[in-house]
């Protein structure tokens, strides 16, 4: 009797870690799976939405950012690359190692490519080069849009682009004033 309650013992613990092992490998993969990643839309599309600041965007530097690599005279040319150790052939307009800060999500999915760039105004440093892709943020119920961007860009995304090498006069506090489109949120 004692025996045979001592069997049951280990039978019924080993159920235990069987039945514990089981469902930790069903959730083990549930607890990888990661939140989508968005794709880059495109100003055309956020313009639809948030006109007063597509406007107010369309007057700062950033929205000829790609024209600046155009028109860069050779001297430019050679000045930026030399500040970024690279050598440039052919037109600047067209090199990755350029168009990474002047344009808006290049080599990213979704982002600039020369045949997206002027149909889905990616050709700049437009509204997900500082708010991120949007494509989830489009398609959210309007409840759940806020959530789904970054609302309020710091200066962290600002120096991705805006380094030390590039832009060695950049302050946060200065350059959000006369960078950065208007504000439009009403006071609350
Ligand atoms: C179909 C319409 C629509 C499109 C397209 C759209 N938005 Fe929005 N967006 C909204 C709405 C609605 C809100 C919520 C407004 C509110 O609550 O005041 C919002 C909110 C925002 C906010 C504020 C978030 C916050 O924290 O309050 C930002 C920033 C934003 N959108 C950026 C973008 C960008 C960048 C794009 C393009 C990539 C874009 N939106 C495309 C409708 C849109
Ligand atoms: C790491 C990001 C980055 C890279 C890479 C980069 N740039 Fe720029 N570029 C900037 C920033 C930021 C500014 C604005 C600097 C400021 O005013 O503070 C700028 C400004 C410029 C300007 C001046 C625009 C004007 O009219 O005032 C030219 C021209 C230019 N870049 C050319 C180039 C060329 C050519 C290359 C490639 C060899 C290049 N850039 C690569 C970030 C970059
Ligand atoms: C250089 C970075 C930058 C770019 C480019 C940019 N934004 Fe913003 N945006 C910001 C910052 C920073 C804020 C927060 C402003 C604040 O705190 O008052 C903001 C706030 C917003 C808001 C919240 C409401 C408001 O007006 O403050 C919306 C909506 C928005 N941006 C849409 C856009 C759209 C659409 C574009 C492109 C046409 C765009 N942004 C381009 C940096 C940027
Ligand atoms: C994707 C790269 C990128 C990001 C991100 C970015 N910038 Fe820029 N910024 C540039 C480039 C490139 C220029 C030069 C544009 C031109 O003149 O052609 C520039 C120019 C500027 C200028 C004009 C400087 C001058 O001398 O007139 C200001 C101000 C500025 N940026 C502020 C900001 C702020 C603030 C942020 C973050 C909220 C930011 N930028 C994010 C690339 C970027």
């Amino acid at each position: 009797m004692k025996r045979m309650s001592k069997w049951m013992g280990w039978a019924a613990a080993g159920i235990i870690v069987c039945v514990g092992s089981a469902s930790a490998e069903e959730k083990a993969p549930a607890a990888e799976k990661k939140a989508p990643a968005a794709a880059f839309i495109g100003t055309s599309k956020c313009k639809m939405c948030h006109k007063p600041q597509f406007e107010s965007w369309a007057k700062t530097p950033h929205a000829h950012a790609l024209k600046s690599l155009e028109n860069a005279t050779p001297e430019q040319v050679e000045q930026a690359a030399k500040k970024l150790g690279i050598v440039v052939k052919g037109k600047a307009g067209e090199q990755a190692s350029c168009l990474i800060c002047h344009v808006t999500g290049h080599g990213q999915e979704g982002g600039y490519t020369a045949e997206k760039g002027k149909k889905d105004m990616l050709d700049s440093v437009s509204c997900e080069a500082c708010h991120g892709a949007g494509s989830i943020h489009m398609k959210a119920k309007k409840e759940e849009k806020p959530k789904t961007i970054n609302g309020r860009p710091g200066e962290a995304q600002c120096l991705v682009c805006h380094t030390k090498v590039m832009s060695p006069a950049f302050k946060f506090e200065e350059y959000v004033k006369k960078g950065v489109h208007e504000s439009f949120k009403k006071p609350k």
